[in-house]
């Protein structure tokens, strides 16, 4: 009997100094400001803190009832490389930088959606989304410079509650529903800190997303948010380093795409979310993964349970049913690494079949079932469905092109302008795609478009918000060739 070494795993064993990055998420008035504080004190031990503070000195409201701190006053412009430059070169002499709020330097002045604007002027006519081509690698650098800053970072953002229109079924008439707070940063920016918290009008501190297990979805009463640092702390210094965003991104999704019996599997074996994961164990978890993917009886048709192994995050929550006759079911395994030459060119071509489909039933409901993730493939078939309308109404000869072209600027739309393809997108970006498909086909968003080549399509949101992408903004190779 043979057995494979796993001697290759051996290494030193460490405590890795790890450095916090938290975010501090609520409405004006909720306690991020003072929150922020305490917890820079319970990182900082005995040196003082660097407080960036962008509110006109509101910090320093609070600094007779804190330890000294040092503090600079930022005024606009809210240029996010300033403060990436700022955060360099300070760093090696403040253990804890506070960042109070990172929101103006997304949408304050000088800040990262002034840079697009500016440069969509200056460079192309006002086109927004070739603005975001200088704007988005400016926040990047902003972001990558958190990350890899050799101090603790505390980062408050303001959110604003999000709105939807309803129509009242009694009386016809719209009307604005509250959706929840929606943090005033860069969509996908939870990625990057390794603990999220939520802070509400009574000065509760709830913590969202945390990748430190022992502090996970704590509430903690208004004056506790310190406790929650002190533990936060301990696991800091007790140096069980998780894997990174990306690995955990992937495990999450292979045991997703899997299904109930093998979430169950994971959490057994593991105790723990895939972010939650240790360092030390990423071979164990790739090697049980690698199984899933292997063993017939791992994959379950039915998955059981709707919970999913990463049981903080809201997508998983509220998984979106594709709706399709075949494929999408056992497309379900992980978008980026389905097997097949081109995702995307299955997609598409699922797409106008879908479109033409009035003799396959076209636009058959999904067989209720167990929701798969949201894949690169299922986002294609149901845009087929919804941009039926416009395939029909199309000439023959261009019908698919009509299709694509809508399908294409909605991810262009989604991402910022960062892609126009389906088969680019992880799976928190395919799951917004996946639901601005669903606010078009209940009509919270509508959209004209005019197939001119110099032309494009409107989008517009209830709240009439309308985004723009001209058919030239797409890629060359996005125009797949007309039926
Ligand atoms: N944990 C707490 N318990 C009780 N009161 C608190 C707590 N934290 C903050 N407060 C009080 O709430 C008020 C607002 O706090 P703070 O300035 O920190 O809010 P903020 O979220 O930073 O607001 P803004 O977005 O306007 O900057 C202050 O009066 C502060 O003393
Ligand atoms: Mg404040």
């Amino acid at each position: 009997v043979t057995g494979r070494s796993r001697f290759n795993l051996a290494r030193d064993a460490s405590r890795a100094q790890l450095k916090a990055r938290v975010a501090i998420d609520g409405p004006t008035g909720s306690g991020k400001t003072w929150t922020a504080l305490e917890w820079a004190f319970v990182l900082a031990d005995d040196s003082k803190p660097l407080v960036i503070d962008t509110e006109a000195g509101s910090a320093e409201w609070y600094s007779d009832q804190f330890p000294p701190y040092r503090t600079i006053t930022w005024s606009p412009p809210y240029d996010p490389a300033e403060l990436a430059a700022t955060l360099r070169e300070a760093d090696d002499q403040h253990p804890v930088i506070v960042i109070d709020s990172l929101s103006h330097f997304w949408e304050g002045e000088g800040g990262t959606q002034d840079i697009a604007d500016a440069a969509a002027q200056r460079d192309s006519g006002g086109n927004r989304f070739a603005g975001w081509k200088v704007a988005t690698p400016a926040l990047r650098h902003l972001v990558d410079t958190i990350h890899q800053a050799d101090a603790h970072v505390i980062a408050t953002m303001r959110s604003k509650m999000e709105y939807v229109l309803q129509e009242d079924e009694r009386t016809g008439k719209k009307k604005p529903v509250k959706l929840g707070m929606a943090p005033v940063m860069r969509q996908g920016v939870e990625y990057e800190f390794t603990l999220i918290a939520d802070m509400d009008l009574e000065h509760r501190f709830m913590v969202t997303k945390s990748r430190c297990s022992e502090v996970a979805d704590v509430v903690a009463q208004p004056n506790r948010a310190g406790d929650v640092a002190r533990q936060f702390r301990t696991w800091l210094d007790s140096g069980e380093k998780p894997i990174g965003e990306a690995d955990a991104r992937r495990l999450t999704d292979a045991v997703n795409a899997a299904g109930g019996p093998a979430r169950k599997a994971w959490r057994e074996r593991f105790n723990c979310t895939p972010t939650q994961l240790p360092e030390g164990r990423l071979a164990e978890a790739n090697e049980f993964v690698a199984q899933l993917e292997q063993g017939p009886d791992a994959r379950p048709a039915e998955a059981t349970d709707r919970e999913a192994v990463e049981g903080t995050t809201d997508n998983n929550q509220q998984q979106p049913q594709p709706a399709t006759g075949d494929g999408a079911g056992s497309a379900g395994v992980s978008s980026q690494t389905s097997a097949g030459p081109s995702t995307e060119d299955a997609a598409a071509g699922e797409s106008a079949a879908a479109g033409g489909g009035a003799e396959a039933g076209g636009g058959a409901v999904a067989p209720a079932g167990p929701p798969p993730a949201v894949t690169a493939r299922s986002v294609g078939i149901k845009a087929g469905q919804v941009f039926k309308a416009d395939y029909d109404a199309a000439p023959r000869g261009s019908k698919t092109k009509v299709a694509d072209r809508l399908r294409h600027a909605l991810v262009y739309a989604c991402t910022k302008g960062e892609t126009s393809s389906t088969s680019d997108l992880g799976a928190e970006a395919l799951l917004q795609v996946w639901r601005r498909l669903e606010d078009i086909a209940e009509g919270r968003l509508t959209y004209e478009h005019d197939q001119d080549d110099a032309k494009g399509v409107t989008f517009t949101s209830q709240t009439g918000k309308e985004t723009t992408v001209l058919w030239s903004d797409l890629a060359d190779d996005d125009g797949e060739a007309a039926a």
